[in-house]
C-alpha cells in the first residue's frame, strides 16, 4: 500500500518540482522496485484532486481527469504508470481516489505540521488555539457560496484499503460517501460538536480550489462491497473532536 507523498495543494504551486519529483518519480522509482523483485500488486492513495473541476456531479470513475493543481496532476502521472505497468508488465494495481479524508478512531487522528484541512482547523478555534476559521470563498457556485466537499472518515478509507489488497480487483475506484458539504455546514456541525461558538471570517479563494467534488462511490460498492459507514458531519466531526480534546497538542501530547 503506497501512501507517501506531498500532499499540500498550495505549495505545489509554489515549488511544483518537489511534486512531480515525489509523487510521479518516487512512485516511477517504487514500481521500478516492484518490478526487480516480482511484486505486482500495489494499493496505491489517488486523490479525487486528480478530476480537477468536473462539469458533471457526482463525479465517477469515468469521469475525465483534468487535475486543476500540480498536486492533482503529479498523483495522476502516477496512476497514468501504473496503467502502463499494468498493461505492460502484468501488475494489478488498485488506484483508490479518496475524497476528503477526515476524522479519527482510537488514539490515531489528524496531525499536520501545516494544516490545510477544514475540520482540524475548526476545531483548533474550539481548543482555544486559533481565534478563528478563515473561509476561503464565499462566491462559489453553491447553494451558500462556500465549497463543497465530500467528508470520508479514516477509518472508512483503512476498511476499503483491507479489502481492496484482499480482492481481485484492478482499476480505480471513488472512495466517497457520495453526499456533500459546504464549508458553512461544517463549521456550523462543529459548533454543534464542540458547543463553541467558533468564529469564522470570509478571506479571499485559494487558487485551484473546484467549486464542488462529491463522488460517485457505487463502484467501490460492486467492487469490493465497500461503502462508508459515516456519512453524517456530525459523527464524523465528534470522533475528530475526541481525539483532538484528548491530543491537544497533537502526536507530542502523548
Ligand atoms: N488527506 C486527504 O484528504 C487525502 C485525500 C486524497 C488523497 N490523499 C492521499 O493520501 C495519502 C496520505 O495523505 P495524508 O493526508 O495522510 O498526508 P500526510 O502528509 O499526512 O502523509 C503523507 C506522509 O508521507 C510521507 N512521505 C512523503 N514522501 C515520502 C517519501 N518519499 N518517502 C517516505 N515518506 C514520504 C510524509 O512525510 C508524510 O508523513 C497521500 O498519498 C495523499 O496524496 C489524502
Amino acid at each position: 500500500m503506497h501512501f507517501a507523498a506531498f500532499a499540500l495543494v498550495g505549495e505545489s504551486y509554489s515549488d511544483p518540482g518537489k511534486y512531480f519529483r515525489n509523487n510521479t518519480c518516487g512512485g516511477l522509482n517504487l514500481v521500478e522496485a516492484m518490478k526487480e523483485y516480482g511484486v505486482k500488486r500495489i494499493v496505491f492513495s489517488s486523490t479525487c484532486a486528480t478530476y480537477g473541476q468536473p462539469d458533471t456531479m457526482p463525479i465517477t470513475e469515468d469521469t475525465l481527469q483534468k487535475p486543476t493543481n500540480p498536486y492533482g496532476q503529479s498523483k495522476l502521472g502516477f496512476e497514468n504508470v501504473l496503467k502502463w505497468y499494468a498493461e505492460i508488465y502484468g501488475f494489478s494495481p488498485v488506484i483508490l481516489r479518496y475524497f476528503n479524508a477526515c476524522g479519527a478512531e482510537g488514539d490515531l487522528g489528524e496531525d499536520h505540521a501545516i494544516e490545510t484541512h477544514l475540520i482540524p482547523n475548526v476545531l483548533k478555534v474550539a481548543l482555544g488555539q486559533s481565534d478563528g476559521v478563515k473561509i476561503f470563498g464565499d462566491d462559489y457556485n453553491t447553494e451558500d457560496g462556500t465549497c463543497v466537499r465530500d467528508y470520508i472518515h479514516v477509518s472508512d478509507l483503512a476498511r476499503a484499503h483491507l479489502l481492496a489488497v484482499e480482492s481481485d480487483f484492478t482499476g480505480a475506484l471513488n472512495l466517497g460517501t457520495g453526499k456533500g458539504f459546504s464549508v458553512k455546514e461544517i463549521v456550523e456541525s462543529a459548533r454543534k460538536v464542540t458547543g463553541h461558538s467558533i468564529p469564522s471570517s470570509i478571506c479571499p479563494r485559494r487558487p485551484g480550489d473546484p467549486d464542488i467534488l462529491v463522488s460517485d462511490p457505487s463502484r467501490a460498492f460492486a467492487s469490493l462491497g465497500w461503502k462508508a459507514e459515516y456519512t453524517e458531519p456530525f459523527e464524523i466531526i465528534k470522533s475528530a473532536w475526541e481525539w483532538h480534546r484528548s491530543h491537544p497538542s497533537g502526536y507530542i501530547s502523548v
